[in-house]
């Protein structure tokens, strides 16, 4: 008997563009990451100096000067990178089609694909990461420009909830793309994922 060749998931096509973006969104989060946690060690948040600090091997800048000046560069790629993607989501009505919607809500709900829910889940995922993103950036620019910002800077009520905050980021940022790098390979196994690679 001839067995039908099993059908890999449809790939959707991504432009070269958005490739350019998520690629340089995680080089310079990543750069954001062990840079931020190279200033972290120079004052842990958790118990001051000669508290609870991150290996070497995690950080990037080498100290605190190298650490900060790292960061304050790929700061602007970071930002802009994602300033650049809002704007093309919306120009392109994107977000319309590409983020959570009502319907991922309702497959979870009442439907019984299982395909179609983790389809849901992977949208969810990727959907969350960017409130993240951005809570980063609005934490980070409350501590890059207090004086100026301090309306900012006033909503996290003081300085240690603020580095708090913006050191948190870290751990969740990580989960979270752990959980997209899973439910992408779930949702649409590694030919979705090399889709956003592959030129
Ligand atoms: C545009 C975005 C960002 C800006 C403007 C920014 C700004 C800052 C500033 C001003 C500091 C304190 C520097 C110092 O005390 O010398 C800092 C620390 C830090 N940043 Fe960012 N940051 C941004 C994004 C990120 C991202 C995306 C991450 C990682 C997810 C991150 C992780 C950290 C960490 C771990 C620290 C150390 C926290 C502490 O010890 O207080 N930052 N950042």
């Amino acid at each position: 008997m001839n067995k039908k060749p099993k059908k890999s998931p449809p790939v959707p096509p991504q432009t070269n563009f958005v490739k350019i973006l998520h690629g340089l969104i995680i080089i310079s989060l990543f750069i954001m990451i062990g840079s931020g946690l190279q200033i972290y060690n120079a004052t842990p948040v958790f118990g001051g100096k000669g508290g609870w600090s991150f290996p070497k091997w995690a950080t990037l800048g080498g100290w605190l000067a190298g650490g900060r000046n790292w960061h304050f560069a790929a700061m602007w790629v970071f930002a802009f990178t994602l300033l650049i993607y809002g704007i093309y989501i919306f120009l392109t009505k994107r977000w319309k089609r590409k983020f959570v919607s009502e319907q991922d809500l309702k497959a979870l709900k009442v439907g019984q694909n299982p395909k179609r829910r983790t389809y849901a889940w992977h949208r969810i995922i990727y959907t969350g990461i960017i409130p993240v993103l951005l809570l980063s950036i609005a934490s980070g620019l409350a501590m890059y420009k207090p004086a100026q910002l301090h309306w900012l800077a006033g909503l996290f009520i003081n300085w240690q909830i603020l580095r708090t905050v913006h050191f948190l980021t870290v751990p969740i940022s990580l989960l979270f793309i752990l959980f997209h790098v899973v439910m992408g390979i779930r949702a649409g196994g590694l030919s979705l994922t090399r889709s956003m690679f592959q030129p």
